[in-house]
């Protein structure tokens, strides 16, 4: 028993180490969401089977991404050096980089190497003009509809609202789902409407603009939304629960981001068959925005191995590696290649124009604070869809808060 006991400790005094005691070079570990799937754990067979000795982890962390940004803050805070590879979302670079967690990839990664990825990638993976980051996955905000239901899909707000007052029978049916729980899913729903409104954040000067008019309008017409043509329970979805709700013919209309699509397509899927894909809506005279997301990989400062771990970069971040997770977990790659790939295009033929919606997407305001830029607008978009704060005072607040955070004046 003792002996257990004595086993037992050993094993968790390893694991609590981390990186930083491990005497094996060849192990890289790194964290990302649950493989839903299977893709991450045939890319990591694969280059295990072309590296013999060496191991690949993936953590599995919480589905939002604030949630993972915080976990691998800790980490690096403490120097405990858990994880060898970072897997970034486009807008923890400043802040990773900033902080001196992440190792400068110029020198591996050059310029004429980066034209093979989609540009909107490529720059949210730069930093004071050096690049941290290979894009992974891409992302863009996009209005899936239910093709079986609506004929002519809405371009402006108010066709939007008409089409869902028009078919929706709730609460079994409602109108619009989209992500309206207080984390960063909202911040970029919220943005597209902003966008869709002529309003923004900040302006070409960096002042914040957040308490403007077409702001105004924009969480307007988002916090109006929720019980009329979006179920109350929007207010709690993150990119799943909306997801399952377009999915099992709960709603007509969904903002998503691509991967959407292939889970919608498969074998048992309600609505195989019934989906069709839109850019957001927009007022009229404005234009439709999709928020501009997406995924890659940068090595840790104090990753141990980093010749190791750039392999492994090279190769999840291939054609063939972006391949298996968009086969697998309907990953959207980052290649510009994959997008006139026949395979590919055979089983995704709205690609040419995904293609198309990926590099018009718009970035969120970047910078090394935007983690806190984003919780103002998080807690302050929340209160105004569930009625704690009128659109006018949530926005006056928000946009206080940033000033603050920026150390700007009005
Ligand atoms: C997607 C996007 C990411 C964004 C997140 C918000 O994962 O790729 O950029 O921050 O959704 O929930």
């Amino acid at each position: 028993m003792k002996t257990l006991l004595a086993l037992a400790g050993c094993a968790l005094a390893i694991a609590a180490a981390g990186c930083g005691e491990r005497q094996d070079r060849d192990v890289l570990r790194f964290l990302e969401q649950a493989d839903n799937g299977g893709g991450w754990a045939e890319i990591i067979r694969r280059f295990e089977e072309d590296h013999p000795g060496v191991r690949v982890e993936l953590v599995e962390g919480p589905p939002a991404t604030d949630a993972r940004e915080a976990l691998y803050s800790t980490s690096f805070l403490s120097g405990d050096r858990t994880y060898d590879l970072v897997f970034m979302d486009v807008i923890w670079v400043p802040k990773f980089a900033a902080q001196g967690w992440l190792m400068p990839l110029d020198d591996r990664f050059p310029p004429e190497r980066r034209e093979e990825f989609l540009p909107g990638d490529i720059a949210g993976s730069i930093y004071q003009q050096r690049i941290y980051r290979v894009p992974m996955r891409s992302d863009a905000g996009l209005l899936f509809y239910r093709s079986d239901i609506v004929e002519n899909p809405p371009e402006t707000f108010d066709e939007l609202s008409a089409a869902c007052r028009l078919h929706q029978s709730p609460p079994e049916l409602w109108g619009f789902a989209f992500q309206g729980r207080q984390y960063e899913g909202l911040v970029c729903a919220f943005l597209e409407v902003l966008w869709g409104h002529g309003g923004d954040v900040l302006d070409s000067n960096g002042r914040v603009i957040l308490d403007s008019p077409e702001a105004v309008a924009a969480l307007r017409w988002l916090a109006g939304a929720v019980g009329t043509i979006a179920p109350p329970a929007v207010a709690t979805y993150q990119e799943e629960e909306s997801r399952y709700a377009f999915q099992e013919g709960r709603a007509i209309f969904l903002r998503n981001w691509p991967y959407v699509w292939s889970k919608a397509q498969e074998s048992g899927s309600p609505i195989r068959g019934k989906v069709g894909i839109v850019p957001m809506v927009h007022l009229p005279g404005r234009e439709a925005a999709a928020t501009l997301g997406g995924w890659g990989f940068g090595i840790a400062a104090g990753c141990r191995n980093p010749d190791l771990a750039w392999r492994f970069i090279e190769f999840a971040t291939g054609e063939e590696g972006m391949k298996i997770l968009n086969r697998m977990n309907g990953s959207i790659p980052a290649r510009r290649s994959l997008y006139s790939d026949s395979e590919i295009v055979a089983s995704h033929p709205h690609y040419p124009e995904l293609f198309e919606a990926l590099l018009r997407a718009r970035p969120r305001p970047v910078h090394p604070r935007y983690a806190a830029i984003s919780s103002a607008i998080q807690v302050h978009v929340s209160s105004a869809l569930v009625g704690r704060e009128t659109p006018e005072q949530a926005l006056d607040r928000a946009a206080e808060e940033i000033r603050s955070v920026l150390g700007t004046s009005r």
